[in-house]
């Protein structure tokens, strides 16, 4: 079974998304295993895009997550690191699917209100600087 990091990004919280976003990832069958809303600080948005620290976009970037709260999730199904990027789609709105949740909802790629690990590595990486591992919940879905 495979895990990823996602966090609703500032403007999805003040949007009143955060329902309509963890829907979609329940009605898919992905698993919410740890859960928490979290003011992020600079030095935690620093580390979380510190690859893109030369970027032009990057202190925007750094201004907006760290100008409100977010909603931070460890999610778990098969492939799920795939799965989570289909169903949130293309980092530029524009680019996103329709029926996708950035396709749907977001208008700008520094406001694209929804964030999820690329990879494994990344997840690994990412996870930790929001969560400890005795905060991820080990359950079973009921029917
Ligand atoms: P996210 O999935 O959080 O990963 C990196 C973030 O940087 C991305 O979503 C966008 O919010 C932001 N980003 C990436 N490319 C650009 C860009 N060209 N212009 C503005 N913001 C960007």
């Amino acid at each position: 079974m495979e895990r990823t990091f996602v966090y609703l990004k500032p403007n999805a919280v003040r949007r009143g998304l955060i329902g309509e976003i963890i829907k979609r990832f329940e009605q898919r069958g992905i698993k919410i295993v740890a859960l928490k809303m979290h003011w992020v600080t600079k030095e935690e948005a620093e580390e979380l895009y510190k690859m893109h620290k030369q970027k032009s976009f990057y202190k925007d970037l750094i201004e907006f997550i760290t100008g409100g709260p977010i909603v931070a999730m460890i999610v778990e199904a098969p492939r799920v690191i795939e799965m989570v990027r289909h169903i949130i789609g293309n980092t530029d709105p524009l680019k996103a699917g329709t029926g996708t949740i950035r396709g749907e909802f977001a208008l700008t790629t520094t406001k694209n209100l929804i964030h999820a690990s690329d990879s494994k590595e990344n997840f690994e990486r990412e996870y930790k600087i929001f969560f400890k591992d005795e905060e991820i919940i080990d359950y079973y879905l009921d029917v």
